[in-house]
């Protein structure tokens, strides 16, 4: 899962690994096959607890049957900095990762895959400007120097594509997924996987970064809604073809074997 990324079959083999889904199974099968970690609110409020401040987030949507234990949790999980990078920075981003993208066909592929209309990429060598952005974004989601994976995710997803709900592998990466947002506004949507009425809402808009992190990494489904789905509360949020660049953290030891 660490070597360097060959071919495009490589990629697609190592990047689609750390997903996990599980929409169609059962409480026991998830359990069985994620072995689901329970976080506490006060564990992960300890982590995120200097963005958070016991208030709800203007990023955050709860829908009508959260419980305060849900909104607890994902507030203290989840935190989305809204413009993390400029125009000007967006547009670097872009021109470096537009030519190996430009490469790739958007997939769209059967019913039971994770994510329709998208194409997708590894990196881990960025060029200077690109690199000074990537390191302020590891700087923040990987404080701990040397826990971050080298390769970065690139995934871009067409206007008309979605990402289904799924758990990232919890034999690939760790506790920490952290986003930046491109191109696009979308809204990501959480669902407790015991539980399928807490459903919390998270508005990603263009140049943001998000950072998901145990409880709402572990015991929440993420999906990215397609068009027609795509609100936020009441509002709408047009959906055009995002890109999205993802860096994660190495599995605990126990995890990954
Ligand atoms: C994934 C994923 C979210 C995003 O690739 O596993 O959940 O922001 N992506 O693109
Ligand atoms: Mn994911």
């Amino acid at each position: 899962m660490l070597r360097p990324a060959s071919s495009r079959e490589d990629v697609g083999h190592s990047v689609l690994a750390r997903r996990n889904f599980f929409s169609y199974m059962s409480k026991d099968q998830l359990q069985t096959r994620l072995q689901i970690r329970h976080y506490s609110s006060n564990s992960s409020q300890e982590n995120c607890r200097t963005l958070y401040h016991g208030r709800v987030p203007e990023y955050l949507h709860f829908h009508q049957e959260t419980s305060v234990e849900t909104q607890d949790a994902v507030s203290s999980s989840f935190v989305v900095l809204r413009d993390f990078v400029t125009e000007e920075e967006e547009e670097t981003l872009l021109r470096e990762v537009e030519p190996h993208l430009k490469r790739l066909h958007y997939e769209h592929d059967h019913w039971d895959d994770a994510i329709h209309g998208f194409r997708e990429t590894e990196r881990s060598k960025w060029g200077k400007a690109s690199s000074k952005i990537l390191a302020r974004l590891q700087e923040y989601a990987f404080p701990n120097q040397g826990e971050k994976l080298a390769l970065m995710h690139i995934l871009d997803l067409a206007k008309t594509g979605v990402i289904k709900p799924h758990v990232d592998s919890i034999r690939f990466c760790g506790n920490t997924i952290c986003g930046l947002c491109l191109l696009s506004d979308a809204v990501m949507r959480l669902v407790n996987v015991e539980d399928k009425t807490q459903v919390v809402d998270i508005m990603l808009w263009r140049r943001s970064l998000y950072l998901m992190k145990d409880a709402a990494r572990y015991n929440y489904t993420h999906e990215v809604l397609g068009e027609k789905e795509s609100y936020f509360g009441s509002v709408p949020v047009p959906r055009e073809r995002r890109i999205s660049i993802m860096c994660r953290n190495y599995p605990r030891k126990e995890d990954a074997t």
